[in-house]
């Protein structure tokens, strides 16, 4: 509704996931590093956590972009429960049949991993959103990843989720599972810098050709968001909102302290407090 106000082509702060438009600060350069790691070093079992909005099923979208054509991945992003139900996601997550018992289905995954190794593919199973499995399913996990040939692991697996799968995983009943382990990271905030860089980088990505946020206005949205990029989209795409609709073509610090007050007051929003944005006030 805005784009032609301010010239741009398109909204820049969508917050939908898109593996086109990835800002790379030192955390999503590190996090991609230690899934691409996992991924060609045959890690048994590859960890990324994150909170709600970091970037984690970005990444993800842009590993499965940038795979090789002799690796099959299956994708879950739901939360299966029991492990007959996880079976028949998993199944269905490499386009195989899912019904059937529970023998059935673990023979077809089986059958299903042999075919793969014989025919030298890897298989790669991602598990979005993992904190909602619970331990008995991760655990199960464990179980399926022990299907193996001449002691090899033939299932590679990416499991994902927000920052209580850090403290599932070291919960006494997943011991086993977090041994297995070999490649873990978790995805902090962006700094305040780098806040300011990404906002500048989705503005230009979506046709900006001027400095649309002062420098004041990208450190306070930088504090309320906490860095996390999800928020900051919210921030910008509102601020973009108010500018709009008050004639104000450049983003400033007073402006986003409306949007901010007015998120406090209005919203669900899990803001920072309001002390700790104080001293930008
Ligand atoms: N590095 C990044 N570059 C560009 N946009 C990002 C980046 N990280 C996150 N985002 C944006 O933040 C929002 C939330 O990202 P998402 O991957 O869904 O987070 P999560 O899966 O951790 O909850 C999306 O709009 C996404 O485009
Ligand atoms: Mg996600």
């Amino acid at each position: 509704m805005y784009e032609a106000f301010y010239g741009l082509r398109e909204k820049p702060f969508t917050i939908l996931p898109d593996p086109e438009l990835i800002y790379w600060g030192s955390m999503h350069r590190m996090a991609f590093t230690m899934l691409e790691f996992g991924v060609t070093n045959n890690a048994g079992f590859t960890v990324i956590t994150g909170a709600i909005g970091s970037g984690k099923t970005t990444l993800l979208r842009y590993l499965l972009k940038k795979l090789s054509s002799n690796v099959t991945m299956g994708l879950i992003s739901n939360s299966p429960q029991g492990r007959h139900e996880l079976l028949q996601w998993i199944l269905m997550s490499f386009s195989q049949p899912f019904e059937g018992d529970y023998p059935t289905l673990f023979k077809r995954l089986q059958d299903f991993l042999y075919r793969q190794h014989a025919s030298r593919r890897r298989t790669i199973l991602i598990i979005d959103e993992a904190q909602n499995l619970g331990s008995d399913s991760l655990e199960h996990l464990r179980m399926l990843s022990n299907i193996n040939v001449d002691k090899h692991q033939i299932l590679q697996l990416i499991i994902v989720g927000q920052p209580e799968l850090r403290d599932l995983l070291l919960s006494p009943q997943l011991h086993q599972l977090a041994q297995r382990i070999s490649s873990d990271f978790h995805l902090q905030p962006l700094n305040e810098s780098e806040v300011a860089n990404y906002i500048l980088f989705r503005l230009k990505a979506a046709g900006a050709t001027r400095v649309m946020f002062t420098l004041d206005a990208a450190a306070r949205i930088a504090e309320a968001s906490g860095g996390v990029p999800r928020m900051i989209n919210i921030l910008c795409d509102t601020a973009l909102v108010y500018g709009f609709a008050n004639g104000h073509q450049t983003i400033t610090a007073d402006l986003v302290a409306d949007v901010i007050a007015d998120k406090q007051q209005y919203s669900i929003l899990p803001l920072q407090k309001p002390s700790k944005i104080a001293k930008y006030l």
